[in-house]
């Protein structure tokens, strides 16, 4: 099916609060925990498409292009009554007219999967979304010191975040520095790891975390988990970050599990940093 056979139409997704507010509904409609804020951030980094039946936004799909070689894809939804018509496969079409000829990363639901399949998607890997509803960790005395970011690490951030993500996160991170709390592990060169928690949801969000080894990431997971104590808290770690049983152990149960596609080659990781925590499932 295309969109001469769907009486749809398809339009840029904008800033504008009636955009915002009918994503909010899609969202909710699918039992997605976002914030009209949540929308806002994801719309201003990247690209969004909304489909529209009758003036009604029925779709929406979005990308997030980390320059020339590479993009993420997310927040694909379609509202529940108008699901099996071919709208996914619309919206992801003209998702991959926006990012061109990046190499296209995304985290699948169950229900995703067959229709990135069909577009040339290859699994890749999981991430495991944890959460803890209020929750107070003591700190460990083994942990190393983190302090809170200053102007001047910002480019010592992105550049650890680019060795461990491969691709340049500039503009997310800058957000992040202003809706966020960002932390570093303090090495003898500047920082050696840093980490992020915000706003998300339906509470407080930690991750990116990036570092060069697991003492580092789970110093920094540690404050933030102290330093929020009494709100809820996310996390989203990729399958291979080794992090999921000691989360469990702390009481950050595992609710959920998504699957890693990739479309194309992913730009080279070239490390020593590593990703131990997404940004969210749409950002990677
Ligand atoms: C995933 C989603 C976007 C698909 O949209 P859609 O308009 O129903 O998809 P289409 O009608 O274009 O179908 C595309 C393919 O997906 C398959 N599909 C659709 N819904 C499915 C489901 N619930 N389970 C398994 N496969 C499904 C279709 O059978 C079709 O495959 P086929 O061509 O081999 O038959 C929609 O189900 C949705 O919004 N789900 C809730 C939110 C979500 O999980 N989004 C994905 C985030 S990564």
């Amino acid at each position: 099916m295309d969109l001469k056979t769907l009486p749809v139409t398809l339009r840029p997704m904008t800033a504008a609060q009636p955009d915002l507010e009918s994503a909010l509904n899609l969202s909710q409609a699918v039992g997605w925990a976002y914030r009209l804020e949540d929308w806002r951030i994801a719309q201003t980094l990247g690209q969004g498409v909304l489909a529209e039946e009758n003036g009604a936004v029925i779709g929406s799909a979005l990308c997030w292009p980390y320059g020339d070689g590479f993009a993420t894809c997310g927040s694909i939804i379609v509202s529940p009554a108008m699901q099996g018509r071919g709208l996914g496969r619309v919206l992801l079409t003209r998702l991959l007219e926006l990012t061109g000829r990046r190499a296209v990363m995304l985290n699948s639901t169950t229900e995703g999967m067959r229709l990135y399949q069909s577009f040339g998607f290859e699994a890749q890997g999981t991430v495991q979304q944890h959460l803890a509803p209020a929750l107070n960790v003591a700190p460990d005395a083994a942990d190393p010191q983190v302090r809170a970011a200053r102007a001047e690490d910002l480019q010592a951030i992105l550049q650890m975040d680019r060795r461990a993500f491969g691709a340049d996160r500039q503009r997310m991170i800058a957000e992040f520095f202003q809706t966020g709390s960002v932390m570093v592990v303090a090495g003898d060169a500047g920082p050696q790891a840093y980490a992020i928690c915000r706003p998300f949801g339906l509470g407080q969000v930690i991750g990116p975390v990036v570092a060069g080894g697991a003492a580092d990431a789970k110093a920094l997971i540690r404050y933030f988990l102290r330093s929020r104590a009494g709100q809820v808290r996310r996390i989203d770690i990729g399958g291979d970050s080794g992090l999921g049983a000691w989360l469990t152990e702390l009481g950050l149960t595992e609710v959920d599990q998504v699957t890693t596609m990739m479309r194309g080659k992913r730009p080279a990781i070239p490390g020593p940093e590593r990703l131990f925590a997404l940004a969210s499932q749409s950002f990677g």
